[in-house]
């Protein structure tokens, strides 16, 4: 593995450079082959510990956190915030100086709000990782996509990924794009457009109908989450209607398996909104492989950063 002048947190992707990018891309593989050994642990992190402090709700990424950890041998607690004095009133940064005091060596922090990941960095000498902060970021997702993406094309500067859906509200989006962006990956936003920020990077292209999305022959359709829970107005008339314009449906599916493009979703996904039962078992579905990329990178990134706690002799 090549080395790289250390980091101490990943908050963001607009903060890394190429250099950085391909060093936690190019490491994530060969931390992947393992998962095909019968012992998946190195010794990397031995002695370490990684906090999990999960303020919302995280299936995938808080378990491939955990499982990313254990495989490098750390020792991993976690945080669960529905039993913690958080209910009680405890403020944010109260707790981290509880946790400070634990001397945790890696903080992997999810909040509702933006920018508390930042301000947790800023209050401790653990690496701290966002594993998603309201609508800003979640650039563990974004690296995971951008390994799924080069699997399947080596060859990736020019390929094309449309991202369809609740662009406003998704930080992945927002992550994932930047990152294609980065890499040489053309993207472009198909969405309602209540939902599809109109000022957001002059370097993405807006499709406006399903029809403008198959003459732009994207590669890879990557389809995000109605996420109903950060909505505080009507964006779109009903579940109905967005499946009706916007989901995945049996026609739309054939016209995809006719292009041979592939299919993306960070998940959870909503059946019967942006994605049919149907195209769940569409053969040209990575949404597994993002999920096991997600334990890989992760790996990758706890590997990289390096924590300002203690010094090894
Ligand atoms: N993709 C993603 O962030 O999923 P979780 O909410 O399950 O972590």
């Amino acid at each position: 593995m090549s080395e790289l002048k250390p980091r101490k947190d990943l908050l963001d992707i607009e903060s890394l450079d190429l250099s950085e990018i391909e060093y936690v891309l190019s490491n994530a593989v060969p931390f992947k082959q393992l998962f095909q050994r019968s012992v998946k642990k190195v010794p990397t992190l031995r002695g370490k510990t990684v906090l999990n402090l999960f303020y919302e709700p995280s299936t995938r990424t808080s378990s491939s956190f955990e499982v990313a950890a254990h495989r490098l041998s750390a020792d991993v607690t976690n945080f669960t915030v529905s039993s913690s004095s958080v209910v009680k009133g405890e403020s944010l940064l109260d707790t981290i100086e509880t946790l400070q005091a634990m001397r945790s060596d890696y903080i992997v922090i999810r909040h509702k709000a933006a920018g508390v990941p930042g301000i947790v960095a800023q209050h401790t000498k653990a690496s701290v990782v966002n594993a998603g902060d309201g609508f800003h970021a979640h650039p563990t997702q974004a690296l995971l996509d951008a390994m799924t993406v080069r699997e399947v094309f080596p060859e990736h500067q020019g390929r094309r990924v449309v991202i369809v859906g609740d662009i406003l509200h998704s930080r992945v989006a927002r992550s994932t794009s930047t990152l294609f962006h980065k890499l040489g990956i053309e993207v472009a936003y198909f969405g309602p457009g209540t939902l599809v920020p109109a000022e957001r990077h002059d370097f993405l292209r807006r499709l406006m109908s399903w029809e403008e999305v198959f003459d732009w022959k994207p590669d890879v359709i990557y389809l995000l989450r109605v996420q109903l829970e950060r909505q505080e107005g009507a964006f779109f008339p009903s579940i109905a209607e967005y499946h009706k314009m916007y989901g995945l449906n049996s026609l739309r599916l054939d016209r995809l398996r006719q292009m041979g493009s592939w299919l993306m979703h960070p998940g959870p996904v909503n059946r019967g909104v942006e994605i049919t039962d149907e195209a769940m078992r569409y053969e040209r579905s990575l949404i597994s492989t993002q999920v096991e990329n997600g334990i890989a990178v992760r790996m990758a990134v706890l590997h990289w950063l390096k924590p300002e706690n203690g010094v090894d002799s």
